[in-house]
């Protein structure tokens, strides 16, 4: 299964591996750290660099974002890898309160409310997870 890009924007992707997709559970939330790290161009935010995904299994789907918070370009996490909230239910910038829902990375409150995470695609063949990621 493959989601986030079409076939034509996939050939100037970075391949990056992240292991057996079993080992993401349903409702799993994790940090994926993607070294070295690539680059986001952004009207509001400007060039930032990303040094991690967040990967998300729900509904027996994965997700994938950039770890970069679209009110300041800080990771959602606080350096724990923790990107969720207490709940489980959404992807949680732990800086000041953003939450993001899983299937689309919508800010559904919070300071950056209406904005959406950047969007990863993610490859899953032969049981194994690949993101593809910008350069
Ligand atoms: S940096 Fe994420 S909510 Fe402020």
């Amino acid at each position: 299964m493959s989601t986030g890009a079409s076939g034509s924007e996939r050939e100037a992707l970075r391949r990056v591996p992240c292991g057996p997709a079993w080992m993401l559970s349903e409702g799993a939330m994790v940090r994926v750290p993607i070294i070295p790290g690539f680059w986001i161009e952004d009207e509001e935010l400007g060039r930032v660099q990303a040094r991690s995904a967040v990967v998300a299994r729900q509904g027996g789907r994965i997700y994938a974002y950039a770890n970069v918070c679209r009110h300041i370009p800080l990771t959602l996490d606080l350096g724990d890898g923790d990107v969720s909230s207490a709940d489980r239910q959404v992807l949680l910038c732990h800086h000041h309160g953003a939450r993001y829902r899983i299937e689309d990375g919508k800010c559904l409150y919070g300071p950056c409310d209406g904005a959406s995470l950047f969007p990863l695609a993610v490859d899953e063949r032969d049981g194994e997870l690949t993101l593809l990621v910008p350069g």
